[in-house]
C-alpha cells in the first residue's frame, strides 16, 4: 500500500485524498478556525492551496468559437484521391497506403457566444480537426459552410466586434450586425447560406466540415496544386428551422454536445468521408472568381470532390477542461507535402491562432497531452511558465547543450524530406483588395438554386432580422440583394414593407 492508500472498514482498498503536496487530508470539512465559531487561521495551507486553485479555474475563453464539444477519433486512408494514386499530387505521408490510420481529436463548436450558450444559434459552427500524423500534427480549421464573410483578415476584429453583443447594452443586435455587412458585399454569399435552411445544423454529427481557405499539396517532386478541403457526414446533413431551433431551445442549451457525447457512449460513432478539390497552381485568369477567394466555393461540377479518406469518432474525452478547453488549433500547422497557399486570409489566420493560444492557454501550450504530437519531440526551447518537460534530453541530448550547432552532443538538424515546393511572387507592395471581386454573382446563384421552400425560409429569416435594423440599413442591403438577384432584392423588400 503506498500513503495515498487505506483499507475500508471491510478490507478494501481505498484511495485517499491529498493536497498537491502529498500530504493526506484527513478533515476536508472543516477549516481551522480559532474556537468552533471562528475566526479562522492564516496558516491553514490545505484550505489555501485549495481556494486559491479553485479560484484559477478558469482560464480565458476563446475570443470566438468558445462553446465547443469534442472527441477522439481516427482518419483512414483510400491511398488514393479520387481514381488516381495520392502520391501523383502530395507527398503527405498519412495519406498514402489504403487502411493507413492517424488518430485524431475533433472539435466543434458555435462562433459568436461565450462557453455556455446555447447550441441552436443561427452561427456558424467550427469543425476543427488534429491528425497526429507520423510527421507530426496538422491541424485543419474548419467550419461546416464552405465560404466566409470576409476575404481580409484586417476586417476579421470588425466582423467579430459586429457579431458580438452591442459594449454598452450587452445586447447582440441585428442593426449593428447589418450595419457592417451592408458594408461588406463581399458577405452577401455567406449571408445567404447562413440565413437560408442550412444555417442552423441539427447537431454536430449532421453537419459538414469545409477547410474554407485554398491550401496546397505538394508531391514529391516539389510540384503544387490547389486544393479546398470537405468533410461530409455519412449520418447525412440535417439542419433546424428557426421554429424548431427555438422549441429545442426552450428546454436544451446543450442539445449538441449530448446528442455527440451519448452517441459515442453508446457506440454509435459518427463518420465522415474526406474529400478535396484539386486544381492546378495559378491564377486561372478564365474563371470570374480568384479560386484563393474563401467567399466563393470552387463549382464542384467542374472541380469534383474527391474521396481520400475517413474519419471516425470513437471515444469521449475523458475530461472536458484538459481536452477539449485546452485544445489548440491553427491553420499554420501543416506536415511535409501541405503547404499554404498566397489566401491572405489564410495567412491572417495563421498568425492569429497561435498568438490567442499563447496568451489564452500559455506559452507552453504544445507541452500538454492533447496538443503534443505523438511523435518523439526533440527542441531547444527551454522555459517559460509551466514547463514541466525538457523536450531534447527524451531524445538523448547532450542536457548541458540547448543550442544548434553543437560538437557537444546537441541534436542535429533533420535531412529534406523531397524537393521543396518554391513558389515565385512578385509585386508591388500595396493595400488593394484583389481585382475579381464579383461578389454578387456565387450568392445570386445560390438563390437560383434553391427550391421555393428554401427561398421562402431565407426571405423569413432575413426579415425577421433586418425589421430590427434602420430603415437606410434595410435599405442598403435590399440593394445588395438586388444585385445579387433582382427577385432576392425584391422578396426581402416586400417582406420587410409586410412587417
Ligand atoms: C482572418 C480570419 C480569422 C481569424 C483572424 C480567426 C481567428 C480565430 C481565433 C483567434 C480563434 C480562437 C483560437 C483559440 O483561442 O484557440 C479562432 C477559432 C476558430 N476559428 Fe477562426 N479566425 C478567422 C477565420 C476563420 C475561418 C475562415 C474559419 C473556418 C474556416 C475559422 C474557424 C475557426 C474555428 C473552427 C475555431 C475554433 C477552434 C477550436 O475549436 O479551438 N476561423 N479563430
Amino acid at each position: 500500500m503506498t500513503n495515498t492508500q487505506k483499507k475500508d472498514e471491510s478490507g478494501n482498498q481505498e484511495e485517499i485524498l491529498t493536497n498537491r503536496q502529498g500530504h493526506p487530508i484527513t478533515d476536508n470539512q472543516n477549516t481551522r478556525t480559532v474556537g468552533d465559531r471562528g475566526p479562522t487561521v492564516l496558516e491553514n495551507y490545505n484550505f489555501l492551496e485549495k481556494i486559491t486553485h479553485f479560484d484559477r479555474e478558469r482560464i480565458p475563453e476563446r475570443v470566438v468559437h468558445a462553446r465547443g464539444a469534442g472527441a477522439h477519433g481516427f482518419f483512414e486512408a483510400y491511398g488514393k484521391v479520387g481514381d488516381e494514386p495520392v502520391s501523383k499530387y502530395t507527398r503527405a505521408k498519412l495519406f498514402q497506403e489504403p487502411g493507413k490510420i492517424t488518430p485524431m481529436f475533433v472539435r466543434f463548436s458555435t462562433v459568436i457566444h461565450g462557453g455556455h450558450s446555447p447550441e441552436t444559434l443561427r452561427d456558424p459552427r467550427g469543425f476543427a480537426t488534429k491528425f497526429y500524423t507520423e510527421d507530426g500534427n496538422w491541424d485543419l480549421v474548419g467550419n461546416n459552410l464552405k465560404i466566409f464573410f470576409i476575404r481580409d483578415p484586417i476586417k476579421f476584429p470588425d466582423l467579430v466586434h459586429a457579431f458580438k453583443p452591442d459594449p454598452v447594452t450587452n445586447r447582440q443586435d441585428p442593426n449593428r450586425i447589418f450595419d457592417f455587412i451592408s458594408h461588406t458585399p463581399e458577405a452577401m454569399h455567406m449571408i445567404t447560406w447562413l440565413f437560408s435552411p442550412w444555417g442552423i445544423p441539427a447537431s454536430y454529427r449532421f453537419m459538414e466540415g469545409s477547410g474554407v481557405n485554398t491550401y496546397k499539396w505538394v508531391n514529391s517532386d516539389g510540384v503544387g496544386h490547389l486544393v479546398k478541403y470537405f468533410w461530409r457526414p455519412k449520418q447525412g446533413v440535417k439542419c433546424l428551422t428557426q421554429a424548431q431551433a427555438e422549441e429545442i431551445q426552450a428546454k436544451n442549451f446543450n442539445h449538441a454536445t449530448e446528442d455527440l457525447y451519448d452517441a459515442i457512449e453508446k457506440g454509435d460513432y459518427p463518420e465522415w468521408e474526406f474529400c478535396v478539390q484539386i486544381m492546378s497552381d495559378g491564377e486561372h485568369p478564365e474563371l470570374d472568381f480568384d479560386p484563393l477567394d474563401p467567399t466563393k466555393i470552387w463549382p464542384p461540377d467542374r472541380f469534383p470532390l474527391l474521396p481520400v479518406g475517413r474519419m471516425v469518432l470513437d471515444k469521449n474525452p475523458v475530461n472536458y477542461f484538459a481536452e477539449v478547453e485546452q485544445a489548440a488549433f491553427g491553420t499554420g500547422v501543416l506536415v511535409d507535402g501541405l503547404d499554404f497557399s498566397d489566401d491572405k486570409l489564410l495567412q491572417g489566420r495563421t498568425f492569429s491562432y497561435s498568438d490567442t493560444q499563447r496568451y489564452r492557454v500559455g506559452p507552453n501550450y504544445l507541452q500538454l497531452p492533447i496538443n503534443q504530437p505523438k511523435t518523439p519531440i526533440a527542441t531547444n526551447q527551454r522555459d517559460g511558465q509551466m514547463t514541466y518537460r525538457v523536450d531534447g534530453v527524451d531524445a538523448g541530448e547532450n542536457p548541458h547543450v540547448n543550442y544548434e550547432p553543437s560538437s557537444l552532443g546537441g541534436l542535429k538538424e533533420a535531412p529534406k524530406s523531397g524537393k521543396p515546393h518554391t513558389p515565385y511572387v512578385q509585386g508591388p507592395v500595396i493595400g488593394q483588395k484583389i481585382s475579381r471581386t464579383n461578389d454578387y454573382q456565387q450568392a445570386g446563384e445560390r438563390y437560383r438554386t434553391f427550391e421555393d421552400w428554401e427561398r421562402d425560409d431565407l426571405i423569413l429569416n432575413l426579415t425577421t432580422q433586418l425589421k430590427q435594423c434602420s430603415p437606410h440599413i434595410q435599405q442598403r442591403m435590399v440593394e445588395h440583394f438586388t444585385q445579387c438577384d433582382p427577385e432576392y432584392g425584391r422578396r426581402v423588400r416586400e417582406g420587410l414593407e409586410q412587417k
